[in-house]
């Protein structure tokens, strides 16, 4: 990870590189916890553009917090008000953002790939910060590293991911991510929400959440993404809640130290009720402050060289 240049996929982390990056993440939170002001030199004089072809509340503020937390210059660009309602393509987008001396682009994009495509156009460093259905690495990695601060550890724990994996990014990254640190995924969805090949993804499939919660260590509940659905995918929103909706019954079910996720945005009363959204075993809000470490470790990574290189 130190000597790649982009961070595209969870699926292109070794064991090596993602402990790192979560290694990373907890040694800035330490260094930065006793501080009155909570910024690092790291990238003084560096330029992070955030590119958002998409809506996005807690990645764009997110990866805005980490990058001005490493003392880095930050241009956020987002797509509507911009010339790409004037037709400008992506690549003459990026052209244009390195020509003003970007070092890094943090892209979240609809189309599954584009920061793929982006990397072979430009000089700098490629965050993908969610492309289309395809990944979101740096949410796996949030979510790692919360499950590890949480439990203590990755290696042979259970994780439920429940819902609507078929348009989930959220769920491919922490499917490839975890598998990679040793944790065991089960995949519980309505059969029309698992995507076509699922058989050979790294993970046990069922389609009863009652059977798996009582030995699950993390519930992972994903937003049905509606507006990626142009058909229907289950017969209404209360049957879809009745059947694969975290309530506080089905928490009652969990063993005891078993924590509770969910990515956001939630639509409270349909995944999740909201008594087990704000419930101790959630780390919803947790997960939101651990993405400022953990996006600053990738920055950091990518960027600034090894801890300690200066
Ligand atoms: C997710 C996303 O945009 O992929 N949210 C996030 O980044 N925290 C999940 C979602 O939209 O449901």
């Amino acid at each position: 990870m130190v000597v790649k240049r982009h961070l595209l996929e969870a699926a292109d982390l070794d064991r090596d590189d993602a402990t790192l990056v979560l290694d990373t993440a907890a040694q800035i939170e330490s260094a930065l916890a006793g501080r009155e002001v909570k910024k690092l030199p790291t990238l003084r004089g560096r330029t992070v553009v955030n590119l958002f072809y998409e809506d996005s509340t807690r990645t764009r503020i997110s990866f805005e917090l980490a990058a001005k937390r490493l003392s880095a210059d930050v241009i956020n660009f987002s797509a509507k008000g911009s010339s790409v309602s004037k037709g400008e393509s992506l690549k003459d987008t990026a052209l244009t953002l390195e020509a003003m001396g970007s070092d890094a682009i943090v892209v979240r994009h609809g189309a599954s790939g584009a920061p793929h495509r982006l990397a072979q156009w430009v000089q700098g460093s490629v965050v993908n910060a969610g492309d289309g259905t395809h990944e979101h690495p740096t949410q796996a990695l949030l979510d790692a590293y919360t499950i590890r601060q949480r439990l203590g550890r990755l290696d042979g724990v259970r994780v439920v991911i429940v819902g609507d994996v078929l348009h989930s990014r959220v769920a491919r990254s922490n499917v490839w991510l975890l598998a990679t640190l040793g944790a065991e995924v089960t995949l519980v969805a309505p059969p029309t929400l698992l995507p076509v090949g699922v058989g050979s993804w790294p993970v046990t499939v069922g389609y009863d959440l009652d059977a798996v919660l009582p030995k699950a260590d993390v519930v992972m509940m994903l937003r049905v993404q509606a507006e990626r659905m142009n058909a229907s995918f289950f017969p209404s929103a209360r049957e879809y809640s009745r059947r694969y909706g975290l309530d506080a019954r089905r928490m009652g079910t969990l063993p005891d130290e078993a924590i509770v996720m969910h990515p956001g945005p939630m639509n409270r009363g349909m995944e999740i009720a909201a008594e087990v959204a704000d419930s101790a075993r959630s780390t919803i809000v947790d997960q939101v402050g651990n993405g400022v470490s953990v996006r600053m470790a990738v920055l950091y990574l990518l960027l600034g060289g090894a801890p300690g290189s200066e």
